[in-house]
């Protein structure tokens, strides 16, 4: 594990000057999802036990500024090691804020959640504040990087969504999964996909076991990763488990510990 990236404040922000109004994102979201059968796509997405993949999602503006984005937080990845699980980077909300906050509106935009919703089935929250999960980046940039099967295990009271969108996939990476795990009755349904810039990746994080097949050599790819949830509330010890989970796999004790600590925000 290390924690070697740039502190957030030491970097220039990226500009913000022709960044679309929260209202302009929901009306160019607004019009792509009325070319899409939604409520088809919620039947797929029952069906599929609570997953689903669309090819071509986002709009293709979107999609450009989500990789300006990457080139603008490139030098804040912070590098994480778990020997036999994962190896690769993350930029947590708190440095897309700060760099890239296009990815933080269209996090929050309602035309996106309410969509989500229609797809779900279920009434959807941001995940808090202080969940570096909420709206991340996550890179893989070195041969091998890749992370080993496992489920986005909700630790709050109520279910976590993850939402996963293609950025940049110069690669030979594959999102493995299996549907239907936990699904009483049902046998277990291994699929792979491979997902470009502007593809969706939509589920539950407690039923879809998933990994990510190791980087090749001279790959890159990026993916962006948007959680909600259904009750924000966690208890403390849930709390304290997701909270070392985060320092030790992702972001960094820094990032993960930034709004415990005393008036700077440091741990
Ligand atoms: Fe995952």
């Amino acid at each position: 594990m290390s924690d070697t990236a740039i502190p957030v404040n030491d970097l220039p922000r990226a500009s913000t000057s022709t960044r679309p109004s929260p209202r302009e994102i929901d009306a160019t979201l607004g019009a792509r999802f009325a070319t899409l059968p939604t409520p088809k796509l919620h039947g797929d997405y029952e069906k599929q036990g609570s997953f689903l993949y669309l090819d071509d999602f986002l709009p293709r503006e979107f999609t450009e500024r989500l990789i300006a984005a990457v080139h603008a937080v490139t030098p804040a990845v912070n590098r994480n090691y778990l020997p036999g699980h994962k190896a690769g980077g993350s930029v947590s909300r708190h440095t897309l804020d700060k760099l890239a906050p296009f990815i933080a509106d269209l996090y929050r935009s309602e035309a996106l959640i309410k969509w989500l919703e229609a797809i779900s089935g279920d009434k959807l929250q941001l995940s808090p504040e202080d969940d570096p999960h909420a709206y991340a980046l996550y890179f893989y940039t070195r041969p091998g990087d890749h992370i080993g099967w496992h489920y986005d295990t909700s630790y709050y009271n109520g279910r976590r969504y993850t939402m996963l969108l293609g950025v940049v996939d110069d690669s030979s990476c594959r999102l493995d999964y299996e549907l239907h795990t936990r699904t009483p009755n049902v046998p277990a349904e291994p699929g792979s996909v491979q997902y470009p810039p502007g593809a969706l990746v939509f589920f539950d994080g407690d039923k879809l076991r998933h990994r990510v097949t190791p980087l090749g050599e001279n790959e890159m790819r990026v993916s962006l990763t948007f959680e909600y949830v259904t009750n924000p509330d966690m208890r403390p010890f849930q709390r304290f488990i997701s909270n070392m989970k985060d320092s030790i796999a992702y972001f960094g004790f820094r990032q993960v510990f930034r709004r415990k600590g005393g008036k700077n925000g440091q741990a």
